[in-house]
């Protein structure tokens, strides 16, 4: 079993904080400049950055460059390049989350007063796109499950909405009426509570750059990327399952699960292999994006491909 999971991390192996300080910085420098790092540095990086690191052995990390300008965040534009083009000079302060619904603790938050009570941790995940691409990106943020604990769901509380920013003067592919803007997205409780789940604010140890999502987003690495909403000003607590936008455009493609699923495919497109972007040759698409030891517990006797 290659995945490292947080609690077969021995404290022995935690390194010191300086010293994890230096060498990510060092590694994550190296790695942001599109440096090649060798087998032994990525390992170092991997481990370094990610007490809790869920990389593999054979996953090397996408340089900041590529994470940063192969981008979907339709309100910028559809071009892999148009959100790091367009998204330059987005504000995100001041940055207000709405989070209401079925807890003891609605309200208006302010987005830094709101991240932080948590301490914020780096997570390597693989991120599968459902186009059949993947990278795998050190993320920086804080478990869901951690808010929501704050907040005190009710028992109504089944399912979580996300709500991505609607200001066409600020998002220009707002403009279009690709989408029903505002872009939601939703997760069902537990899935929220699941300890991989993660409300991000940075990738490699920086704040997240706009067209990644700024100043806050939601990544769930067993699912594909488009669960992934970002730039999210509302979160709401509900009891029934919340429509996501893209299942409101294509329901026959996009499911409300969207688990990666290499035996279910796309019905324009194979899943079952994925190109890892700087790859080369394409790879197989692992049941749950490699996570299944964790997650397929979640989803015990349902139909995967009725629920996709
Ligand atoms: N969130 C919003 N608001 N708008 C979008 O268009 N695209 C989704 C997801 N979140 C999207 C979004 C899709 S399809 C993917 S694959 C991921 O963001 C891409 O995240 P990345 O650009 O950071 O890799």
């Amino acid at each position: 079993m290659l995945i490292r999971r947080a609690p077969e991390i021995r404290p022995a192996e935690i390194t010191p904080e300086p010293l994890y300080l230096g060498r990510r910085a060092f590694l994550s420098g190296l790695a942001a400049a599109g440096v090649a790092l060798t087998l032994g540095e990525r390992r170092a990086l991997a481990q370094g950055l990610a007490r809790e690191g869920l990389a593999r052995d054979d996953d090397t990390l996408t340089p900041y460059d590529v994470v940063t300008t192969y981008n979907n965040f339709y309100e910028f534009g559809t071009g892999k390049d148009d959100p790091s083009a367009n998204a330059k000079g987005f504000v995100t302060r001041p940055w207000k989350v709405r989070i209401e619904g079925e807890i003891a603790k609605p309200g208006d938050y302010d987005f830094d007063d709101l991240v932080r009570p948590y301490q914020q941790v780096e997570r390597v995940y693989r991120h599968r796109c459902v186009e059949a691409w993947s990278m795998v990106v050190p993320w920086l943020g804080f478990p869901l499950k951690d808010l929501v604990a704050r907040l005190q769901p009710t028992s109504r509380a089944k399912f979580v909405e996300f709500t991505t920013l609607l200001d066409p003067t600020r998002m220009p592919g707002q403009k279009s009426r690709l989408f029903p803007w505002p872009y939601v997205e939703g997760l069902r409780m537990d899935e929220a509570l699941h300890p991989l789940t993660l409300m991000v604010t940075g990738l490699y140890g920086k704040p997240l750059p706009p067209q990644n999502g700024a100043p806050l987003r939601l990544v769930v690495p067993w699912k594909y990327g488009f669960k992934g909403g970002k730039s999210i000003v509302r979160i709401r607590f509900v009891e029934t399952q919340p429509a996501n936008t893209w299942q409101v455009i294509a329901p026959d493609e996009y499911g409300f699960y969207a688990n990666v699923n290499p035996a279910v495919d796309h019905p324009r497109w194979s899943q079952a292999r994925e190109r890892r972007i700087g790859e080369f040759y394409k790879r197989p698409t692992l049941p749950f994006n490699g996570y299944a030891d964790q997650v397929a517990g979640l989803y015990r006797g349902m139909d995967l491909a009725r629920n996709y």
